[in-house]
């Protein structure tokens, strides 16, 4: 094994630095390529993609069984379900992006990621996109496991 000149070093750490921008990847497995993925067939219009100026968790679609998140400018879709026992999820009133289980106290943060509590798994994101009017579609259906959180579909750059 030998050094790396200070070149592969600088373009390293540049690597590294451009996955962490994005939540999509650096939570995920993969490196999936970044880029517009088509609107699901079906699922649901949250509206325009401007909406979205700020960061945040939506519960407005709570009976579409999903959570709406935008972080630092990427949107996707948490599903509302816990990976526990199947329990209604919803957003923790004393922690502001936090998700709480109602049936057994266990939380999963604004990305999905099981934080404490019963749960030992993520929570799926479901499939989104754009559509040609430029609204963002959520297909509930189509649930995406953390390994592909990285993929084109699992999210929408704003
Ligand atoms: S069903 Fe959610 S913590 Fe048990």
């Amino acid at each position: 094994m030998g050094f790396i000149s200070r070149r592969e070093f600088v373009e390293m750490t540049l690597a590294a630095c451009a996955c962490a921008v994005c939540p999509a990847m650096s939570h995920g497995e993969t490196t999936g390529t970044v880029s517009a993925a088509a609107a699901p067939a079906g699922g649901t219009d949250v509206g325009d993609a401007k909406s979205f100026t700020k960061d945040g968790v939506w519960d407005t679609w709570a009976s579409a069984g999903f959570f709406l998140v935008r972080e630092k400018g990427y949107l996707f879709a948490v599903s509302n379900v816990c990976t526990h026992k199947g329990g209604k999820l919803v957003l923790n009133p004393a922690v502001p992006g936090q998700i709480k289980c109602t049936k057994h106290e266990g939380f999963f943060d604004n990305l999905g990621n099981n934080v404490s509590g019963p749960p030992k798994q993520k929570l799926p994101r479901l499939a989104i996109g754009r559509n040609a009017q430029g609204h963002i579609i959520v297909d509930a259906s189509q649930k995406i496991q953390f390994a592909d959180w990285g993929k084109a579909g699992a999210y929408v750059k704003l």
